[in-house]
């Protein structure tokens, strides 16, 4: 890729959402490095995204779960100058009780929520700040802020990114370097075939398409967001939720033990 175009690096480019952000970000004029496992799969998203829109791509195959590929692309981000977002949106959740969960999977969704994009992010940022340029976009989920008895860890991982997201935000918040994490609902992507539990499980109303999921994260992008919530129709719902976050954290700033807690 010899070409002075910025560079977006995506993770989980070989399906679902991941290859919907590769065809509108190639469309914003990005070159690619996409990132998964499936170096076929990758190829085939490359090959379309490359065809329809004339940019450069190159293919990274890498399990984030592994601590050699991880450490491959973390070296990417720290050396290749033309990077400019990086997409975190690889992820998984065997939907399990913790309890009955396998430790493969448990440790496998603790490596690729939470460890992969925290160590991606650090290798990036100090790049982005330099430069003052630049953006990172955390894929979570609606489920950040719901646990379900089968979702704990899942839900937690989430949780960790939009925690994660939300403390970056504030510690660039002089810079131009910007954050934002998209919190999805429910999304027709082959992430169902992985759970345990499959899409058609779920009321199809309530499934929203990939393209229409990007399309509104990325319009909620432009729009200065830092967290986006394709799904939610009422965005007072979010600053309600964001106000009484902040109202409960003041509140606790007190040094003393609540009255309810008083001995008798
Ligand atoms: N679909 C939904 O309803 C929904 C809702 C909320 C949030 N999300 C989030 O959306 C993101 C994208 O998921 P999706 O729905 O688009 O599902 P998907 O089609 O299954 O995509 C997941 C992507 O992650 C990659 N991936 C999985 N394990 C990996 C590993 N160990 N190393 C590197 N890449 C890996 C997969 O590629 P390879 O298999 O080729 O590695 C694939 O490209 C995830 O973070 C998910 O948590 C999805």
């Amino acid at each position: 890729m010899s070409s002075s175009k910025p560079v977006a690096v995506i993770t989980g480019a070989s399906s679902g959402i991941g290859a919907v952000y590769a065809d509108r970000l190639a469309a914003r004029g990005y070159d690619l490095v996409l990132v998964a496992r499936r170096a076929e799969r990758l190829r085939e998203v490359s090959k379309k995204t490359a065809t329809r829109h004339g940019v450069g791509i190159r293919i990274l195959k890498a399990d984030l779960t592994v601590e050699a590929d991880l450490a491959s692309v973390e070296d990417l981000l720290r050396s290749d100058d033309r990077i400019a977002l990086l997409v975190n949106n690889a992820g998984n959740g065997k939907l399990s009780s913790t309890v009955d969960m396998r430790d493969a999977d448990a440790n496998a969704t603790l490596a690729l929520n939470v460890v992969a994009p925290t160590r991606l992010v650090r290798a990036v940022l100090p790049k982005l700040v330099k430069r003052n340029f630049g953006a990172i976009i955390n894929i979570g989920s609606v489920m950040a802020f719901h646990a379900l008895p089968i979702t704990t860890l899942y839900s937690a991982t989430k949780s960790y990114l939009l925690t994660f997201s939300q403390g970056l935000k504030g510690e660039l918040a002089e810079t131009d370097v910007r954050v934002q994490v998209v919190l999805p609902a429910g999304t027709a992507t082959e992430f169902y075939d992985h759970t345990g539990i499959p899409l058609s499980a779920f009321d199809p109303a309530a499934i929203m398409t990939t393209e229409n999921l990007v399309d509104a994260a990325l319009a909620g992008f432009d729009q200065g967001e830092d967290v986006t919530l394709p799904s939610v129709h009422d965005a007072g719902l979010w600053a309600a939720y964001e106000t009484a976050r902040s109202t409960l954290f003041g509140a606790t700033q007190t040094g003393d033990p609540a009255p309810r807690y008083a001995a008798d």
